[in-house]
């Protein structure tokens, strides 16, 4: 089922300190920015590819486009000062209905099958976001000591992408920008809402790359990719 990507690219990276975006530092040789957008320009249902960047990095960016034969990005739009405004350029930036998902730039290593359970649930239900079960044991503290140990049944470290039927999407912006509201996710734009949001089941592997040691995660995971890759290929000669 198709649908339209939104990537916030328009961060600074504090936590990576790199002295500049994150997203253009290296992963085999190819940046992290070019291996996300990859994954979203290879697949058939993706329709189109909105990009929210800085303005000062536009030109960069758009040159890294041509040079490693991007074509389904539509927009570029300005990115603001919180994740959050630069998300809502990209909605601003749409045109038509579907379904759309949201996706960290800073996740290059989402899986195909990840994607396709999220825009299929977003389409039935209106929302849907990617998960995964908390695996240590988990407790809430104050001031470093311990007040409860929380059931981690219950608990899910949440990821990107989050998929939405676009009006669910658009109506949760525009009432958390008439609030004043600031979340961490779009989900918690239209949790407040009182929307349902489904969590479909994502893998440990797509993380963010966010501190310097995310990136040695990261160069073993390409390899990993580029040999499941070669798998595949395999598979289709045979
Ligand atoms: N992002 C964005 N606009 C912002 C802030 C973040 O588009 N004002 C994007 C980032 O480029 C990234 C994604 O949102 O792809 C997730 O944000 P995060 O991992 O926090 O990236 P940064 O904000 O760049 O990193 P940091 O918080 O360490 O500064
Ligand atoms: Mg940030």
């Amino acid at each position: 089922m198709e649908y339209t990507v939104m990537l916030p690219a328009a961060g600074s990276g504090k936590r990576m300190g790199a002295g500049f975006n994150k997203l253009f530092l290296e992963i085999g040789e190819t940046p992290i920015l070019i291996h996300t957008l990859r994954v979203f320009d290879s697949d058939p249902d993706c329709a189109g590819i909105l990009l929210a960047v800085k303005p000062e990095e536009r030109g960069q960016i758009q040159d890294m486009l041509g040079q490693f034969g991007i074509t389904k990005v539509k927009a570029l739009v300005d990115g603001g000062e919180e994740r959050q405004h630069s998300v809502a350029s990209c909605i601003e930036a749409h045109e038509g209905a579907g379904v759309v998902l949201v996706h960290d730039a800073a996740r290059p290593f989402i899986r195909r099958d990840v994607i396709r359970k999220l825009v299929d649930m977003a389409s039935a239900k209106g929302a849907a976001i990617a998960g995964v079960k908390a695996k240590d044991t988990m407790k809430m503290a104050r001031n470093g000591v311990v007040e409860k140990t929380v059931n981690r049944e219950a608990l899910y470290i949440i990821q990107t992408p989050q998929a939405f039927r676009y009006e669910v999407l658009h109506e949760a912006t525009k009432k958390a920008e008439e609030d004043g509201f600031l979340g961490t996710d779009e989900s918690m734009l239209v949790e407040r809402l009182g929307h349902p949001v489904h969590i479909v089941e994502s893998t440990y592997d797509n993380v963010k790359m966010t501190t310097q040691e995310d990136l040695v995660f990261g160069e073993v995971l390409l390899k990993r990719k580029q040999e499941e890759d070669l798998d595949d290929a395999d598979r289709t000669r045979l």
